[in-house]
């Protein structure tokens, strides 16, 4: 029996729309770049470079058509400046908002820039959206908005306190979308994205996310730091399960299913403990010396939650979500992606 997401995919070519992508030139938005353009539609692209790379959209580009990448226009600008925003708007029917500064850490180190990002440019791109007369604004939320709330699984009406700067700019996106539904009639909806991983993911630099600097610290035979014992656990969500709830989110008609924030997981934990065997399991095979490799301890870090699992069901009533991808199968191959592009290309 096929899925709406099925249905979705197989309708989409014959009815191409423009979509408009912010943080294009990032993880999650490069994969949306490469699924929108692999169906035919047309794709404007924002992003300032500033945690995405060109190298994204470069490879991006190997994996389409010339005809599909000729429907793709990028514009480098900042979500910071309204001008930009309204210029990426312009004759969009489909915003999907992803352009952000992500990081627990980098915001508690920073606040100041986590805010302008998130929360300045967060009310740019939802103004020049509504002045644009978008249909959709699908936005980049997240599951640090469950702060201290100690409920397992997570469900969307339950939240407790922030736990960091970021959180608090998370949270206040919902407020934003929630009061612009009220006050202009906009249609949106925010995805709680819970530790999402695949290709494309950003391996470098003290604020990268777990999978990718693992999988980056055991390719290069480096030590891999677990902070605190181990226990800690998230729900992990292949890349493939958040481009499905972006076009469900974008096409559902639904009233009921709009103007309304949803878990983006698969709705399984792992301890950090084991995801490291999984990794360190998937290497193995390509990379013999990683066999009997074991973490290091650190302290705890702050402002991270200690559990972290996703109640799925509303995604699934109300868009029609089914996650393809289970920790394992993400993994598998997102580390085919990794030791090709870490070991294979001698200019990243
Ligand atoms: N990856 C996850 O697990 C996860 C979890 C929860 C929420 N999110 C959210 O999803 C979104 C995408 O995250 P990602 O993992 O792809 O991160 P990423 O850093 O790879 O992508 C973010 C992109 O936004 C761009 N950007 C940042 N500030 C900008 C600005 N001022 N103007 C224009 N572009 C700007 C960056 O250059 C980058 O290309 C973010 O909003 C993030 O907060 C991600």
């Amino acid at each position: 029996m096929s899925t709406p997401y099925d249905d979705l995919l197989a309708a989409l070519p014959a009815q191409p729309k423009t979509w408009l992508i912010t943080g294009v030139a990032g993880f999650i938005g490069s994969n949306l770049l490469e699924t929108l353009l692999g169906l035919d539609q047309t794709v404007v692209g924002l992003d300032n470079f500033d945690t995405g790379h060109q190298h994204n959209l470069d490879q991006v580009r190997t994996l389409v058509t010339p005809a599909q990448w000729a429907r793709f226009r990028f514009i480098e600008g900042d979500i910071r400046d309204l001008d930009d925003c309204r210029r990426a708007c312009a004759d969009v029917e489909f915003v999907l908002h992803q352009a952000a500064l992500g990081s627990v850490p980098r915001s508690i180190e920073d606040p100041l820039t986590a805010n302008a990002a998130n929360v300045d440019g967060f009310l740019n791109m939802l103004v020049a959206a509504r002045d644009a007369g978008v249909e959709r604004f699908v936005y980049a939320a997240s599951s640090s908005t469950y702060g201290d709330h100690p409920g397992l699984p997570k469900q969307e009406d339950l939240i407790g306190r922030p736990l960091s700067p970021y959180a608090v700019t998370k949270y206040v996106n919902e407020l934003y979308a929630d009061v612009f539904a009220s006050a202009y009639g906009m249609k949106s909806i925010g995805l709680r994205y819970f530790n999402v991983f695949g290709p494309r993911q950003d391996p470098e630099g003290a604020y990268a996310a777990v999978i990718p600097k693992w999988t980056a610290a055991m390719i290069a035979g480096e030590e891999v730091d677990i902070y605190g014992d181990g226990e800690t656990s998230r729900d992990f969500c292949y890349i493939a399960n958040a481009v499905q709830a972006n076009l469900l989110a974008a096409t559902v008609t639904d009233p009921a299913a709009i103007n309304q924030v949803y878990n983006v997981a698969v709705g399984e934990s792992t301890t950090l403990n084991a995801l490291f065997a999984a990794i360190r399991d998937a290497l193995a095979p390509r990379l013999p010396r990683l066999r009997d490799i074991e973490p290091r301890y650190r302290d705890f870090r702050p402002g991270d939650v200690r559990h972290s699992l996703a109640d799925i069901d509303k995604a699934r009533t109300r868009l029609g979500y089914a996650p393809s991808h289970r920790l394992g199968e993400g993994l598998a191959q997102s580390m085919d992606w990794y030791v090709e592009d870490l070991c294979g290309d001698p200019a990243r």
